[in-house]
């Protein structure tokens, strides 16, 4: 069979990007392109994908939502006893990457993680909708099912039952804060624009890098 995944390509001709024109915190340039990407609806304008690696170094990636961005640094939610949050507890540095096709954009980070309060867990735990609450209380994430569990059934019961819905413990945030940003933004045969920021001493650097 001929592989045609060679013949795929396309030209990135939406725009650019230069060291003089990023703002000299990085920070407030992820704001602006999440803003630019909610704005051009495009699906999913929060998913980025977090790189963990575990304790005998091998590296894996998954998405999750960005649901902040402070002045610190990036902070999404998740379960602590996840396969991500064990290896989070093992290494914090950790790897993310933005895409938006729709933008031709790119964003890459470095970041140290850790988790956020319980208070800020629990603000966000309890801004969820009841059913999301209720997953996360019914979820052993990444934990191998056994049995025959039926978890929609679970919530169902959960739900109709008389029990007081309650953040778990090992359900919340983490802050990555970050180290190194690179901003990608795709141009035509493939010269495309790359802007790095490193910090340094408290400051963030910036430099153009090579396509
Ligand atoms: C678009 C998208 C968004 C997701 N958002 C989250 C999230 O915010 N938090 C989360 O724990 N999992 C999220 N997931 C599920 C994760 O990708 C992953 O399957 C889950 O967290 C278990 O990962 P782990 O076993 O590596 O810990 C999302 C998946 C997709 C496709």
């Amino acid at each position: 069979m001929k592989n045609h995944l060679a013949d795929i390509r396309k030209e990135y001709l939406k725009g650019h990007i230069s060291v003089e024109m990023m703002p000299e915190n990085p920070l407030d340039a992820l704001k602006t392109w999440v803003a630019q990407a909610i704005e051009a609806e495009v699906e999913e304008p929060t998913a980025m994908s977090i790189c963990t690696v575990s304790k005998d170094n091998n590296p894996s990636s998954r998405q999750v939502l960005l649901k902040e961005i402070q002045s610190e640094g990036l902070v999404f939610y998740t379960n602590y006893s996840s396969r991500k949050g064990q290896e989070i507890e093992n290494n914090p540095n950790v790897a993310l990457n933005f895409f938006w096709p729709a933008l031709e954009r790119q964003v890459r980070v470095q970041c140290i993680a850790s988790k956020v309060s319980a208070e800020e867990s629990d603000t966000y735990f309890y801004s969820r909708p009841k059913t999301s609450q209720v997953g996360a209380i019914v979820s052993n994430q990444s934990s191998i099912i056994t049995s025959d569990l039926d978890l929609e059934a679970e919530i169902e019961r959960i739900l109709e039952g008389s029990i007081e819905i309650k953040r778990p413990e090992n359900w919340g945030g983490y802050i990555l804060k970050p180290n190194y940003f690179e901003f990608w933004h795709g141009r035509a045969s493939r010269v495309h624009d790359r802007v790095s920021y490193n910090l340094e001493n408290g400051n963030w650097i910036k430099n153009r890098l090579s396509p």
